[in-house]
């Protein structure tokens, strides 16, 4: 069975080259000619082994490869959404990816994103620590080897190289990644490679791609084979009107033969479409742009290929979804049932509990839903398109105000959505990061849990311990007032109190200091305190110990809330269990 050529994407923030990246390597490629150059698709771009070995051949001999897949098809895509080109039902139609870092900037809002996404999709990846030529120090030694043009920088270029690359290595660090200069890693299974790279000189591009390569053979070969006559499997990365074809679909296809004629059955967000292939198209070749124009009509393609798609009935189709040829009836059903049990998976709207999740495209939903499961966050209704009146009522129906939240990727909704959203309290989360928006909501929902829980902390009655002072004693009854000194923790107006055998005897109703109504005193302050209904002498006595009286769902909570409670006022609590549980043996098990 052939092994077709593995699907890289390039990925990464806005600016740090990976359009220059791509075309530094055609160029390159298109330059050592007598190679072959390189093959133009639709949204991709196909460099062949041959040209490969061309480029880098002194290091396929050093490192010892043998070459058995047929090149590398890059797909480029923009910094602002990875998902659309990279995702495909849960999965991702790259085999493997760049991720592209402006070495001088480190990690921005996309990158983070990216590692996200890759993580969430199990790509594996190599990082271009792109800009290398803007170190300061850095002379172009008219290379495409990195290796050979460290050797003839400066020391202290090389060290800044260091510094920046560790600087790297920390950051994926912090994602949980191991990784290393690529000529230091030994194991690319337990390690990223990072290979320096300059869109600009082209020095690096020659190790980036024996680097995949060696990935590419080493990983993938056996997911990498493919049926030659099986139907054609792909996944849409744009949807475009051409003059005089209207709707196009340009399609990377990953698997099988894709034929003028075929039957094709598409996966929309308002559910699956059967359709015919009218046309297939590639790009014109340069020479033959003009004769020809934009592009060349063909009768059939094979996996892996970038194509335009053209057939009629595609207003529904948008990037991201799938297709996957299907000529029987059999096949049409199968595909059906498929493609409808995904899109209800990614586009939904339930009763129970949850958030509200708005998107531009179903894989942007498709990777909202996979971090917010993997945080355990329940999710009510998901779609494509702005925030509706029906989402604001949904996201308020919910009875865990933590759920009355609707977040909000790519899209714009209108203000009087926004304005009706604060009038019920709903709080809408925004931003074109997908690792923002959830970063975002994480924080306001640990603000409010903490917030909930500072509220509940107040409510309760905290562990004190007090003792009366002898001698201080102001009125005998109705109510008592006395002299008392704080031992452990906080007392408060309202606070039972109770004496050492567990019995209760009443509320504080005043806590007096120097003449004024203080309402609270902690540890070490001395206080006039009054309670109602006790007689000095009679329930209590000078020099006397009390303690605050506490209920067992209070002690409950409060053991939930335990970090909030001092050290002293936790000596308190356990003073005030031991009584509890003298009279009731169930507090030494609560
Ligand atoms: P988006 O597609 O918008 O996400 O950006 P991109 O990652 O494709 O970046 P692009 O290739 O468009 O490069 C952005 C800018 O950085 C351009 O002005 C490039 O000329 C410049 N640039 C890219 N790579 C290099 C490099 O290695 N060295 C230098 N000096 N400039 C570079
Ligand atoms: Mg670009």
């Amino acid at each position: 069975m052939p092994i077709r050529q593995p699907i890289i994407s390039l990925l990464g923030h806005i600016d740090h080259g990976k359009t220059s990246l791509l075309d530094k390597i055609r160029g390159t490629a298109i330059t050592k000619k007598e190679a072959g150059g390189i093959t133009q698709h639709i949204g991709a771009t196909e460099v062949p082994i041959n040209t490969i070995e061309k480029i880098s051949e002194s290091l396929i001999k050093k490192m010892n490869i043998k070459i058995t897949i047929p090149g590398l098809l890059f797909i480029d895509t923009p910094g602002h959404s990875a998902f659309s080109s990279i995702r495909e039902r849960g999965g991702s139609i790259s085999d493997l990816a760049i991720l592209v870092v402006d070495i001088n900037e480190g990690f921005k809002d996309q990158t983070k994103e990216a590692i996200e996404i890759l993580k969430q999709f199990k790509v594996p990846f190599v990082v271009a620590a792109n800009k290398i030529d803007l170190i300061s120090g850095w002379v172009d030694q008219k290379t495409n080897s990195f290796l050979k043009s460290i050797k003839n920088q400066r020391e202290d270029v090389r060290e800044k190289m260091d510094e920046k690359l560790y600087n790297l290595v920390y950051q994926l660090s912090e994602f949980g990644f191991d990784s290393e200069r690529f000529d230091r890693v030994e194991d690319y299974l337990k390690r990223i490679a990072i290979i320096p790279t300059s869109a600009f000189t082209g020095e690096g591009i020659s190790e980036l791609l024996i680097v995949l390569l060696g990935l590419a053979q080493k990983y993938l070969e056996k997911n990498l084979k493919i049926e030659v006559n099986g139907p054609g499997k792909g996944s849409i990365i744009e949807v475009k009107e051409e003059k005089g074809m209207g709707r196009t679909l340009d399609v990377i296809l990953y698997d099988g033969i894709l034929k003028i004629g075929d039957q094709i059955c598409i996966a929309t967000p308002k559910g699956p479409v059967v359709t015919k292939v009218r046309a297939l198209l590639k790009p014109s070749p340069l020479r033959e742009l003009r004769e020809k124009g934009k592009f060349l009509r063909i009768n059939s393609v094979s996996a892996a290929a970038g194509i335009k798609v053209s057939a009629p009935n595609l207003d529904p189709c948008v990037a991201g979804m799938p297709l996957v040829v299907a000529n029987t009836k059999e096949d049409v059903e199968k595909a059906k049932k498929e493609f409808s049990e995904y899109i209800g998976k990614v586009i939904f709207s339930s009763e129970g509990e949850g958030i509200v999740i708005r998107a531009d495209s179903v894989g942007s939903i498709e990777a909202i839903i996979g971090l917010l499961k993997e945080k355990k966050i329940g999710i009510k209704k998901a779609d494509i398109g702005n925030v509706s009146r029906e989402d604001i009522i949904l996201a308020k129906n919910n009875d865990d105000e933590l759920n009355r939240v609707i977040l909000e990727f790519n899209v714009n909704s209108p203000k009087e959505i926004s304005n009706l959203a604060i009038d019920e309290n709903i709080k809408i989360f925004s931003s074109s990061v997908i690792y923002n928006l959830i970063e975002d909501f994480e924080n306001w929902r640990k603000g409010m849990e903490e917030e909930k829980k500072m509220n509940l902390f107040v409510s309760l009655v905290l562990p004190a311990k007090i003792r009366i002072i002898p001698g201080y004693i102001f009125r005998q009854s109705k109510p008592a007032i006395f002299g008392v000194e704080v031992l452990l923790g906080e007392i408060k107006n309202g606070y039972p109190l109770m004496r050492e055998d567990g019995k209760i005897i009443g509320r504080i109703k005043e806590i007096q200091s120097e003449g004024s109504n203080e309402g609270t005193a902690s540890k070490g302050q001395m206080v006039a305190i009054s309670i109602p209904d006790v007689t000095i002498g009679r329930q209590i006595k000078e020099g006397m110990k009390l303690w605050t009286a506490i209920s067992k769902e209070s002690y409950k909570k409060l053991k939930e809330l335990n970090n909030l409670l001092s050290e002293d006022q936790k000596q308190a609590l356990n003073e005030i269990v031991e009584i509890k549980a003298k009279k009731d043996p169930i507090w030494k098990i609560l």
